[in-house]
C-alpha cells in the first residue's frame, strides 16, 4: 500500500534528534511522499535542507502561514515569492485565514490569501488553505477568485457537510487527518457521506497526531490511524482507502510515485 502525507512539517525543531528515523519509518510504513507546506521566512533553509536530502520523498512548498502574518507581511512574502525562481516547489502555502489565535491582522491575512491565489494561478501549483474559525472570510473570497486554473486543498478539514460541499464546488480537496479520529469531534459523520474522490490524507505532524497516539508528537508514519479510521467509517478497505486518496494526491500535485 502507497501512502501519501499532503501536509506535514517535518523541518520543524520537533524533529531535530531523529529527524531521519521519523522519514525512514514513514516509508516503512509506505508513506513514499510528504509534502510540506512553509510556515515563514525563518522556516525555508530547515525546510530546504530536507527536501535535498530526500528529494524523491520530502517535497516542499512555499507560502506564508496565516499566523505569520503581520503588518509588513508583503517585505517576507515578496522574498518567498523570489524563491519561486530558484528551485522546485510542488504547491503555494500554506496561506489561508487564522481567527482564532489572534484577529489583530485579520484584514492583512485576506490580503496575504488573495496574493497567494494569485500566486498558484501564475505557477499553475495547487494552493494550500489553512481555515481556522474563518469559512465565512476564506470563502468571500475564493467565491470571487475561484476559476478553472485554481486547485488546491482546505487542509486540517473540520467544517460541516454544507461547508465540505462548498469545497468541492470549487474543486478543490479536503485534507482529512488526525481530528477524524477524535470522539468529539463530528468530522467523522462528516467524512463518512463524503466521496472518497475529495479526499486526501493529511498529518500537520508534529501536531493533531491521532487516536491511538492523541498528545504525542505526530509524524507521517501516523496517517495509517487516520486512513484506517476513515476505512471503518466508508466501511472499505485499507487498500481503497489508500488507492483512493494515493490517487487523488498525484493528480492534485501531478507526482510520479
Ligand atoms: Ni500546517
Amino acid at each position: 500500500m502507497i501512502f501519501i502525507d499532503t501536509h506535514t512539517h517535518l523541518y520543524l525543531r520537533e524533529f531535530k534528534e531523529d529527524r531521519d528515523e521519523v522519514v525512514n519509518s514513514a516509508l516503512d510504513k509506505g508513506i513514499l511522499k510528504m509534502f510540506m507546506p512553509n510556515v515563514d521566512g525563518s522556516t525555508v533553509n530547515a525546510m530546504h535542507a530536507l527536501a535535498d536530502r530526500y528529494p524523491d520523498n520530502c517535497l516542499p512548498m512555499i507560502g506564508l502561514h496565516p499566523t505569520s502574518v503581520k503588518k509588513d507581511y508583503t517585505r517576507e512574502l515578496s522574498k518567498l515569492k523570489n524563491l519561486l525562481d530558484t528551485r522546485k516547489y510542488w504547491g503555494i502555502g500554506e496561506t489561508g485565514i487564522d481567527l482564532y489565535w489572534d484577529k489583530t491582522f485579520a484584514k492583512q491575512q485576506e490580503e496575504s490569501f488573495r496574493d497567494h491565489i494569485i500566486l498558484a494561478k501564475e505557477t499553475g501549483l495547487p494552493l494550500v488553505i489553512h481555515a481556522r474559525n474563518s469559512f465565512d472570510e476564506l470563502f468571500t473570497i475564493m467565491d470571487k477568485e475561484n476559476d478553472d486554473s485554481l486547485t488546491g486543498i482546505f487542509h486540517a478539514f473540520t467544517g460541516n457537510k454544507e461547508q465540505a460541499d462548498h469545497i468541492i464546488g470549487y474543486g478543490f480537496k479536503l485534507g482529512i487527518g488526525g481530528i477524524v479520529t477524535f470522539k468529539n469531534s463530528d468530522l467523522d459523520s462528516v467524512v463518512k457521506d463524503i466521496d472518497l474522490e475529495h479526499i486526501i490524507l493529511e498529518t500537520d505532524a508534529p501536531y493533531l497526531a491521532p487516536v491511538p497516539l492523541r498528545g504525542k508528537r505526530n509524524e507521517p508514519a501516523y496517517l495509517v490511524h487516520t486512513a484506517e479510521k476513515i476505512a471503518g467509517l466508508k466501511k472499505v478497505s485499507l487498500d481503497e482507502i489508500a488507492e483512493n486518496t494515493t490517487r487523488n494526491a498525484v493528480s492534485l500535485f501531478n507526482v510520479k510515485i
